[in-house]
């Protein structure tokens, strides 16, 4: 049997499979398709201290290529997640990643303290890649200052694995990620979404009433591919990849580029069957080129 269990930056996971943060809540919706505990980890939806309403509609939209979101971290805030889906998710022997955001460096930390005390929790993903909010987002997640301040921070108060979250609207994903590193990061993630818009000619306004949102699916596959490779060359740091994974092939490219693990997000939104389509197709392409291990993929692009 091939291998299949991963360690990401401190998290063991039985397959290198998880969900992209916002594209399948808690996995309840899904459950009647299929069960949270096929995923090598949960992640949750961006959580921030008290709730958000997010951005006006229309917040979605579909493109040919890709589907662009400009929700802007509605959540219901820390304390509803434990009691709502954290509590749900203990039925099950899944690790749980919660990724946290804030408005200010301050409230990542204080939204890593109220999770401190939850069992249920296994790791954080530091959300500072949002393209849709004004204050915190990625205004951190794009300049080596605010990386330093907001991982630093978090990382004071939690000896938790710790996956920050990159943003592909930067010039040097490189240095951005040595940043994360350099202020106490266990693994890297990326990418969030690609900032992009959509304009209805008709009426000659924009799709989205912010203007402007995150593309995200195949449209930005080529785009994570090239930022996972360029920063698994940059750091010593393990890497979640994600960027229109839809199928086994799709997740093999990425760890070839040098990711550990990888996250199906859009593709959650056309086919509650996406994530185990994945790992079935991960599986069958190792057991087709005789690999035994899946670990043996990662970074194993031939240039
Ligand atoms: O594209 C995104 N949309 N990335 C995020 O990190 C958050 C999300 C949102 O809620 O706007």
């Amino acid at each position: 049997a091939v291998n299949f269990a991963v360690n990401l930056g401190g998290l063991a996971m039985k397959n290198p499979v998880t969900v992209a943060s916002g594209t399948y809540a808690a996995g309840r919706e899904y459950h009647p398709f299929v069960s949270v505990d096929i995923l090598g980890a949960v992640t949750t939806k961006g959580v921030s201290l008290s709730g958000w309403a997010g951005n006006d509609a229309p917040r979605i939209a579909e493109t040919p290529s890709g589907m662009l979101n400009s929700i802007g971290l509605q959540n219901p805030g820390v304390a509803a997640l434990r009691a709502g889906d954290l509590a749900w998710l203990a039925q099950y022997d899944v690790p749980v990643i919660v990724n946290v955001s804030g408005h200010s460096p301050q409230e990542y930390v204080q939204v890593i303290e109220a999770l401190e005390e939850d069992d249920r929790v296994s790791a954080y993903e530091v959300n500072i890649s949002c393209p849709n909010v004004d204050a915190g987002g990625m205004t951190f997640g794009t300049t080596c200052d605010g990386v330093e301040t907001v991982v630093s921070g978090c990382r004071a108060v939690t000896n938790r694995p710790m996956i920050v979250k990159l943003s592909p609207n930067v010039t040097d994903i490189a240095e951005i990620a040595r940043a994360a590193e350099a202020a106490g990061a266990d693994a890297i993630s990326l990418i969030n979404t690609l900032l992009g818009m959509a304009i209805d000619a008709d009426s000659r306004t924009p799709v989205l009433a912010r203007v402007v949102g995150g593309l995200s699916g195949p449209a930005v596959k080529p785009v994570a591919l090239r930022m996972v490779w360029e920063v698994s060359r940059a750091v010593s740091l393990p890497l979640l990849g994600m960027g229109g994974i839809t199928n086994g092939t799709d997740a093999v490219e990425f760890m070839l580029a040098g990711a550990t693990a990888v996250a199906v997000g859009t593709a959650n939104f056309m086919n509650p069957f996406a994530t185990q389509q994945v790992i079935d197709g991960i599986q069958a392409y190792c057991e087709r080129q005789g690999v035994d291990d899946v670990n043996d993929l990662v970074g194993g692009l031939q240039c």
